[in-house]
């Protein structure tokens, strides 16, 4: 039997990926839980969304602190207070520490809206619609020190359509985001993900793919 891996999210704001993970855990057969959320922000929705899941919440305002290394130093404490076993950020809008980050190596996971290593940082939306490209996606990676860096676990990708806004690029996006990170934690719980020369292997991945993207597309 598979120990249920504990969950410690860390959030800003609307927390629909915390969401998604609420759904998850909520089916006794997935191998994690929540235990803990974090928020910066007293004022993010997602406090809500795990309020009412009965999951413990803690608020620690980034601005209480007078610099990152104690900041980060209430939240490393908070989680290992809760026994937390992997950290996931989702939607946290604070760059963590190296010491937090080597501390948690391994241990600590973030789901970023494009397929990376393509637009790192804010505004990926934007920058996929300047560039042109024809797919876009999330990914769901290891975080290690450099923003948007580190070994990936799962990604999805989405067709940029014609009429495409920022807005409408945006919610196709975050709908697959909400199907691959409760996947991605599925796959660290059950053990099978190996991080060799920092480069995720999958065992027992699907060598048989299925769903070739192409795009444009033509009736
Ligand atoms: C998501 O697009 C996620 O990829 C990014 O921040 C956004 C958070 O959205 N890191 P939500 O708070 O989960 O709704």
């Amino acid at each position: 039997m598979t120990k249920n891996l504990s969950l410690g999210v860390l959030i800003s704001g609307g927390g629909t990926n915390l969401q998604a993970l609420i759904n998850a855990c909520s089916d006794p057969d997935y191998p994690a839980s929540i235990s803990l959320v974090i928020s910066n922000r007293d004022d993010a929705k997602g406090l809500d969304r795990a309020r009412k899941a009965d999951i413990k919440c803690l608020v620690i305002p980034h601005t209480n602190f007078k610099n990152r290394e104690a900041f980060d130093k209430k939240i490393c404490n908070a989680l290992l207070d809760a026994d937390i076993d992997l950290v996931c950020l989702a939607g946290f809008m604070r760059i963590l520490g190296s010491p937090f980050v080597d501390f948690w190596k391994n241990r600590l996971i973030n789901i970023h809206p494009s397929l990376l290593p393509s637009f790192k940082g804010l505004n990926t939306h934007l920058e996929a619609l300047k560039a042109g490209v024809r797919i876009t996606g999330c990914t769901v990676h290891f975080v290690r020190n450099e923003l948007d860096c580190g070994p990936i676990i799962a990604q999805a990708a989405v067709p940029v359509l014609p009429d495409d806004t920022e807005q409408s690029l945006a919610k196709r996006v975050l709908d697959q985001e909400h199907l691959l990170y409760p996947l991605a934690i599925e796959l660290i719980a059950r053990n099978r993900i190996k991080i060799t020369n920092d480069v995720v292997q999958i065992s027992g991945a699907n060598r048989n793919y299925k769903n070739v993207l192409i795009n444009p597309d033509f009736e």
